[in-house]
């Protein structure tokens, strides 16, 4: 998607995000923020954070910066912080994640949930997320990905070029994720609905 694509788009998603979208694909966002809690270290990024709805799970111990390019889904993350009293985030910036304002090696854990098939430029993306994490640090994703075969299949390609209106890419291709130089896949499974989405974790080498 282009740039001024997800800005509009997402400022038309805010309002209801969290009632559609973010409510049909919270089980996958539970699982990668548990995940989180358990296995990774302290210092984590949530890059296109939106409306922050994986917040308030992540354990107290955590130190958590959220950035999106979205002012509008980045206000509503804010007063959702505010509401709950989330002193785990530490901050919430808003960002191009195809320029990540960090120096290199900066976090332990970097979190990309349903996201890396809305960017522009996912491999550029990719890039910067293996660049801001420590070595042994573990990039959990969760994401839609194209399937190859069967009806979902080509419904994900007849979708695809709306992607600019619906605000992300329906035929994402995997290989863009795995094919990330420095990063190694460490745990790839399904998850709901009907195993359309998938939790990725990868670690940088
Ligand atoms: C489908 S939402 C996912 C939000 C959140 N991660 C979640 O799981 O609910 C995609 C998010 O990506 C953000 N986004 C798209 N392009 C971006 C970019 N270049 N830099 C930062 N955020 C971006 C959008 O603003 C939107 O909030």
């Amino acid at each position: 998607m282009e740039l001024d694509a997800v800005r509009n788009s997402y400022a038309r998603w805010a309002p209801v995000y969290d009632r559609t979208f973010g409510a049909v694909t919270n089980s996958a966002r539970k699982d990668a923020v548990a995940y989180i809690n358990r296995e990774a270290g302290p210092d984590v990024l949530e890059v296109a954070v939106g409306t922050g709805l994986a917040l308030s799970w992540y354990a107290p111990d955590k130190r958590v910066t959220g950035v999106d390019y979205s002012d509008e889904m980045l206000e509503k993350a804010r007063a959702r912080v505010d509401r709950e009293g989330l002193s785990q985030v530490r901050a919430l910036r808003q960002m191009d994640a195809r320029e990540l304002e960090f120096p290199d090696a900066s976090f332990d854990t970097v979190a990309a949930m349903h996201m890396i098939s809305v960017v522009p430029e996912p491999e550029r993306v990719m890039r910067e997320m293996a660049r801001v994490l420590r070595p042994g640090g573990l990039l959990v994703m969760t994401n839609h990905f194209a399937r190859e075969k069967g009806i979902l299949a080509r419904v994900e390609r007849f979708s695809a070029p709306f992607a600019n209106v619906l605000g992300w890419h329906s035929d994402f291709d995997i290989g863009v994720v795995t094919g990330t130089p420095g990063l190694e896949v460490v745990e790839r499974s399904p998850r709901p609905p009907l195993g359309m989405m998938t939790f990725l974790v990868l670690r940088k080498v």
